[in-house]
């Protein structure tokens, strides 16, 4: 995989790589939904960058619902989270345009093989913040599923409301045929690896922010 060989050597360049202390995000307040996110701006290539922005509630106990925003530039055939830091074993929440409509999946793979649609998780595509124009797609969802899930074997694992998680992104250039959220994907061309600091990503008013978007 040379493009993974060369986007660790811009990672270097660019000095987004982590120490593992600090997280690598920062938090925004979109105006748009409302919400408070934590986001990170992934490079995929010199110059390019997906971002990627999660919500969470507050507090969070348990298995929390949570709402990932993808702001992607249109070049993007698909993109997408994996919330256990790699691809195995954990819900990969992906998302793509097809024609002007934002679609999302939630796919799972216990091999480094195309993934399986996971039932485990829910998504709900959020009206407001799902959008495209001449240079971005933008998809807002919700996922019931996404936070907590059962990794390798037994092991149960939620992600740590009040702390950093290393999360991971796979990129495609290549755009699945259907809005179908089982369409068939493509291997991803990019995917790499970030710190993604959750207690910052804390929203008391989560489930009425949901409503509002719906
Ligand atoms: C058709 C679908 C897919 C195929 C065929 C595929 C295949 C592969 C293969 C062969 C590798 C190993 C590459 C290497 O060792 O250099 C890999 C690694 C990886 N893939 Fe995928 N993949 C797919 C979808 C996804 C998705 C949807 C995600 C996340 C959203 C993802 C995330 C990753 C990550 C983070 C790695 C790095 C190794 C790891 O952390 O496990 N992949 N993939
Ligand atoms: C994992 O454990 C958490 C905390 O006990 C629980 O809320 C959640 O439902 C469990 N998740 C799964 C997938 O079993
Ligand atoms: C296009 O959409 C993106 C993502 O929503 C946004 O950041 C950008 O400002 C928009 N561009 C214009 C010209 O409105
Ligand atoms: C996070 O902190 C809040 C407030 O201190 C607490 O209620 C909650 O249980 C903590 N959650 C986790 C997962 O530790």
């Amino acid at each position: 995989m040379r493009w993974n060989l060369g986007l660790s050597y811009l990672a270097v360049l660019l000095g987004s790589v982590s120490g593992g202390i600090a997280a690598d995000s920062s938090v925004i307040q979109d105006p748009e939904t409302g919400f408070t996110f934590s986001e990170y701006a992934a490079a995929y290539a010199i110059g390019s960058s997906i971002t990627f922005r999660i919500a969470i509630p507050s507090p969070a106990t348990g298995a929390y619902d949570l709402v990932l925003q993808i702001v992607a530039p249109i070049a993007v055939g698909w993109t997408g989270i994996a919330w256990g830091g790699q691809m195995i074993y954990c819900p990969l929440t992906i998302g793509w345009l097809s024609g002007s409509t934002g679609v999302a999946s939630v796919r799972r793979a216990t091999s480094h093989t195309t993934p399986a649609l996971y039932t485990g998780a829910t998504l709900q595509v959020l009206r407001t913040g799902t959008k495209t124009n001449g240079t971005h797609w933008q998809i807002t969802a919700k996922c019931s599923g996404c936070s907590s899930f059962v990794g390798s074997g037994t092991t149960n694992k939620t992600l740590n409301a009040n702390g950093s998680n290393r999360l991971a992104f796979a990129y495609s250039k290549t755009k699945p045929s259907s809005s179908s959220s089982a369409a068939t994907i493509n291997v991803h061309d990019v995917y790499n690896y970030w710190d993604h600091d959750f207690a910052s990503a804390g929203n008391a008013n989560f489930a009425q922010l949901v409503q509002q978007n719906t």
